[in-house]
């Protein structure tokens, strides 16, 4: 296992990242990204916009990076240094976090009015954007204009993320990703690795189910889909034609991978069904057993005196169970089990009942933290046994489970 947990850090090891800042305040995450590339053995070149400079100071990004900080496009020193063509293209990849709507637009444009501007116009390796900015700024037409355009021009993005603001309290699309979700990414376009799974279609199922009491009311629970999100991406980090089949998250569509968006039960298995036939099914989606036998088309009003609505529920359909009975069964159906208690008997039951190769039991008790956290710690159940995997952060458990996955096909 030590040796495996490795290999996902390997990727972005020795490789030169240069890191703009523009000015936003999710450029104090940019800090925390930066430690978390440097920790995985990447080196970061850090480019600072002078708004960027309002927000966070050189001196940290600096002594964070351990590395001389450039700011300014007619500086003689820095231009000595390395010089703005060689800043571009003495890189693997350059990272632009937080990403503003101005220097969005200005990439968008061809325009060079300082050295993140020039630095973007003159770079020939793949650039991967974070936006981060007011939910209004990102919905505004030009913005969206200008993704549409660094789309066409090849530029990759991660986010932005649903969530509250930092600065106003509003709520929406605008949240720059977090620094784990960009290394993930930054991972995935780094990798140019073997691709054992080539040619496999693969279905994954993620993030919560709302199922609706009344237009504004619905039954929910607390999946992030962060799981289900990294097996997606690891799955398709080894060369697999992936579609994740999601419910309502805040987190953004994973990188080179097809998403489908859905809010009920009903609609998500409607949407795997279609999927087949496939190679792999990974069900993550902590879908919600019951819904409520008949939702109310208008918003149930409390009338003074009344007794509280009874909500009558009903069975949702058991999608891991349907993909393991299917008459198009994939060649691996693979279930988690979210436990609080009895875990590996529980899991056990669950492999044979829902007809899966593969239960991945989880402890999800409010002590394991792991329900919304970064971390999971899991055990496989097959038929032949049990492995038990120590704790590792969500993306290692998805990308040793992708690997599972392709010696688990390769032996079947
Ligand atoms: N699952 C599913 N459709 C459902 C319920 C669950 O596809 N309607 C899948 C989940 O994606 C997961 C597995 O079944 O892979 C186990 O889900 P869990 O909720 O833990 O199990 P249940 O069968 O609902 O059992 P219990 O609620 O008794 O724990």
């Amino acid at each position: 296992m030590k040796q495996t947990s490795a290999d996902s850090r390997m990727t972005v090891s020795g490789k030169r990242i240069l890191l703009i800042i523009s000015g936003g305040i999710a450029a104090y995450k940019s800090l925390e990204l930066i430690r978390r590339l440097r920790e995985r053995g990447a080196l970061v070149r850090p480019i600072m916009t002078a708004a960027a400079q309002q927000f966070i100071t050189p001196l940290a990004v600096g002594a964070l990076s351990a590395s001389h900080v450039y700011l300014d496009l007619f500086s003689r020193e820095d231009e000595q240094d390395v010089g703005h063509i060689r800043l571009a293209r003495d890189c693997d990849l350059i990272v632009v976090a937080p990403a503003t709507a101005n220097l969005m637009a200005k990439m968008a444009q061809g325009l060079a009015d300082d050295l993140a501007s020039t630095v973007l116009l003159a770079a020939d390796r793949p650039v991967l954007v974070a936006p981060a900015m007011n939910p209004k700024m990102w919905a505004h037409p030009a913005t969206q204009r200008n993704v549409q355009q660094l789309q066409q021009d090849g530029i990759h993005f991660i986010g932005p993320m649903a969530g509250e603001m930092a600065e106003s309290g509003e709520n929406g699309l605008g949240r720059m990703a977090e620094p784990l979700e960009i290394v993930a990414s930054v991972e995935s376009l780094l990798d140019g690795g073997e691709k054992p799974l080539k040619g496999r279609r693969a279905i994954v199922t993620s993030g919560p189910t709302h199922e609706p009491i009344d237009p504004v009311r619905y039954i929910a629970n607390r999946s992030s889909g962060r799981q289900g999100h990294a097996i997606a991406r690891a799955l398709a980090k080894l060369g697999a034609d992936v579609t994740l089949v999601s419910g309502p998250v805040s987190i953004a569509d994973p990188e080179g991978v097809k998403t489908i968006h859905v809010e009920r039960a009903e609609e998500m298995r409607d949407a795997v069904l279609d999927l087949l036939p496939a190679d792999i099914a990974v069900m993550v989606a902590a879908v919600a057993d019951w819904r409520v036998a008949t939702s109310s088309d208008q918003k149930i009003k409390k009338q003074p005196g009344d007794a509280p609505p009874m909500l009558s529920l009903t069975e949702n359909p058991d999608i891991l169970k349907t993909v393991g009975h299917h008459a198009h069964r994939p060649t691996l159906v693979i279930g988690f089990a979210a436990e609080t208690q009895n875990i590996e008997e529980n899991g056990r039951s669950k492999l044979a009942r829902k007809g899966a190769d593969l239960i991945v039991a989880n402890d999800v008790s409010p002590e394991s933290g792991i329900m919304g956290g970064d971390r999971n710690r899991v055990k496989l159940i097959t038929r032949d046994g049990i492995e038990d995997w120590p704790d590792m952060d969500k993306n290692s458990v998805a990308d040793h489970l992708a690997r599972k996955i392709t010696q688990m096909l390769e032996t079947s």
